[in-house]
């Protein structure tokens, strides 16, 4: 049985020897150890052995289980190496290269003036609201104090989707949206930004598509003061603490008395420049009281509650805060024009 033992570690290393691949020494393995393996087979016989024979021949079969064993893992290993070498020979990387930059976005500067107004009106304890932009006819116009026949709806060309459905031209659905869901009672303060949509042609200053913010406040007591102090408030944290405003009368269906909101010149103070054309004024919202049949179709009791609402608009802000010449510029995805206020 020894002879038998030794002859199995002779041919077990020669077969190893000439093994080529990680595949098939792990076939040798399982042929000569395995289970079902040459060496168990030898070791069955043991049953037949003396008690004194018996160790000596467990000795023997340990060791050239130990032999094969050991040579194995040397062969492992020296497979393992020469992998290591071929990859490091074939996968080189040329650290001279010049790198690939890295694309990091930027928020747009349309979302960056909707986030610095939602901020200072959230500061002075407003929510922010949201509607529709497929809005209902009356929604728009007609609970907004602008009846069918109305020739103030020409002041908005609007692209209707039926006779009763349109893309909304304002922000100012959602006043009456908001007031019907408080069903008449309780203080209103919400902000609401959002895509407005009218018939203009586009140029560098006009979009079929922009952006308003509008807001609406309701209470009992709500006093034209308390809408040219709001405006104060926002103008000096928007533009600066030196920025003052000016009301001038104006007309919307849904306020009265209606003012249009002018900002000192934010480029010359005042003094008068290009951008305000010499007027030191520039105008950047509309704004009223709301009208007493606004307030009556949104559910609220005129006699009891007043208000007051205003909407600007965003394009045009972000426009004179960062000296953006063409609207155009903020739809056209242009990464170069996007990330230049990536810091600002
Ligand atoms: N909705 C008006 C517009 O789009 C702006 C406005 C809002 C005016 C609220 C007064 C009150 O021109």
């Amino acid at each position: 049985m020894k002879e038998r033992l030794q002859a199995l570690r002779a041919e077990a290393l020669e077969k190893l020897q000439q093994v080529k691949d990680a595949g098939h020494l792990n076939d040798l393995r399982v042929k000569f150890l395995g289970k079902k393996g040459e060496l168990t087979e030898v070791l069955r016989g043991m049953g037949s052995l003396s008690a004194e024979e018996r160790p000596l021949i467990g000795q023997v079969a340990n060791e050239v289980r130990g032999a094969i064993e050991t040579f194995i893992e040397e062969k492992q290993a020296a497979f393992l190496r020469e992998e290591t070498e071929r990859r490091l020979q074939e996968e080189t990387i040329d650290v001279t290269l010049p790198g690939r930059p890295m694309t990091v976005g930027a928020v747009h500067p349309l979302n960056k003036v909707i986030q610095q107004i939602e901020d200072i009106f959230i500061g002075m304890g407003y929510t922010v609201a949201e509607g529709p932009e497929v809005e209902q006819d009356y929604y728009n116009f007609e609970a907004l104090n602008l009846p069918k026949d109305h020739p103030a709806r020409d002041m908005q060309d609007s692209f209707y989707i039926t006779e009763d459905i349109l893309m909304r031209t304002q922000t100012s659905p959602v006043q009456v949206r908001t007031m019907e869901a408080m069903k008449g009672k309780g203080p209103v303060k919400i902000i609401c930004p959002g895509r407005v949509y009218r018939r203009d042609d586009d140029d560098a200053t006009h979009s079929f598509m922009f952006h308003q913010i509008e807001g609406l406040v309701i209470d009992k007591n709500i006093r034209m003061s308390d809408l040219k102090g709001t405006l104060l408030q926002f103008a000096q944290e928007m533009f600066g603490s030196k920025t003052q405003i000016r009301l001038r009368p104006s007309f919307f269906p849904f306020t009265e008395p209606s003012v249009e909101v002018d900002l000192t010149c934010m480029k010359c103070g005042g003094s008068g420049c290009r951008i305000c054309k010499q007027t030191g004024w520039i105008e950047i919202l509309g704004a009223g009281m709301v009208h007493p049949r606004v307030l009556e179709m949104g559910g609220y009791d005129p006699k009891e509650y007043s208000g007051f609402a205003f909407g600007m608009g965003v394009e045009r802000i972000a426009m004179l805060k960062y000296g953006v010449d063409d609207i155009r510029h903020f739809y056209t995805n242009d990464m170069k024009f996007v990330q230049q206020f990536a810091r600002m």
